[in-house]
């Protein structure tokens, strides 16, 4: 991406979070103008879940960056109690119209900020897009402040574009991850135990679903 559109976009990589609320207050409940909407949870999110049976005792999930709340809306009837943030105020409104029957707690939180009373909470994290969302310079904050949120035995999902050239501001949004996105969480107490490659390009670009559980 070049530099006018982020201009355009009102991209700024000292205030990265400001240009997701821009984009959401001019959307409505059929997600108009957000390039990343679906209306739908995400496809590889939707396949893996689909499988896995309904949760027997009361677990808790939450979703990172919900977006306009599908991912969030499949986990719950799975039978999971569900958390999803986002940054945008206006995200989260159009989830609460969009779900109006749902239990999911849909709260506006910062992940670059982290949310200490959610340390260790959740059975089930699921991040999609969004540590790819913000510039290079916050990774290390971004992955640590997602691996947090998971109990010891719980499980994280990623759902995430990766390539092989360093990650530099000047190449996005988004910005695609490194392959050492998995050395970070493993450092972190996170074993990485699978990781599935949906999407390779000549130019060494991959789309990878990768699950992680948190030792104990
Ligand atoms: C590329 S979108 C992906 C949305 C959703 N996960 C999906 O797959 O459709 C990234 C999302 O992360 C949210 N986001 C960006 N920075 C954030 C932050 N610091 N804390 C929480 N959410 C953030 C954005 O508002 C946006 O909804």
């Amino acid at each position: 991406m070049n530099q006018e559109f982020r201009k355009k976009l009102g991209v700024d990589e000292n205030k990265p979070n400001d240009w997701f609320e821009n984009l959401y207050a001019v959307s409505n409940d059929s997600g108009d103008g957000v390039p990343w909407a679906n209306m739908d949870a995400h496809p590889l999110f939707k396949n893996w879940i689909r499988d896995k049976p309904n949760v027997s005792r009361e677990q808790t999930a939450l979703v990172v960056g919900c977006g306009l709340g599908d991912d969030a809306i499949a986990l719950e009837n799975k039978g999971y109690k569900v958390t999803a943030f986002d940054v945008s105020e206006s995200a989260i409104e159009l989830c609460k119209e969009r779900f109006p029957a749902s239990k999911v707690n849909f709260i506006k939180a910062d992940l670059l900020a982290g949310v200490p009373k959610w340390k260790e909470k959740f059975d089930f994290v699921l991040e999609i897009f969004t540590i790819q969302a913000l510039p290079p310079k916050y990774e290390d904050t971004l992955i640590k402040n997602v691996a947090n949120f998971v109990k010891p035995n719980g499980q994280l999902l990623i759902i995430t574009e990766v390539q092989t050239p360093k990650r530099i501001y000047e190449n996005g949004p988004p910005w695609l991850l490194n392959h050492n996105y998995k050395d970070s969480f493993e450092k972190l107490g996170l074993q990485l135990i699978s990781n599935s490659i949906s999407r390779e390009t000549h130019i060494g670009e991959e789309l990878h679903l990768s699950v992680f559980e948190k030792k104990s």
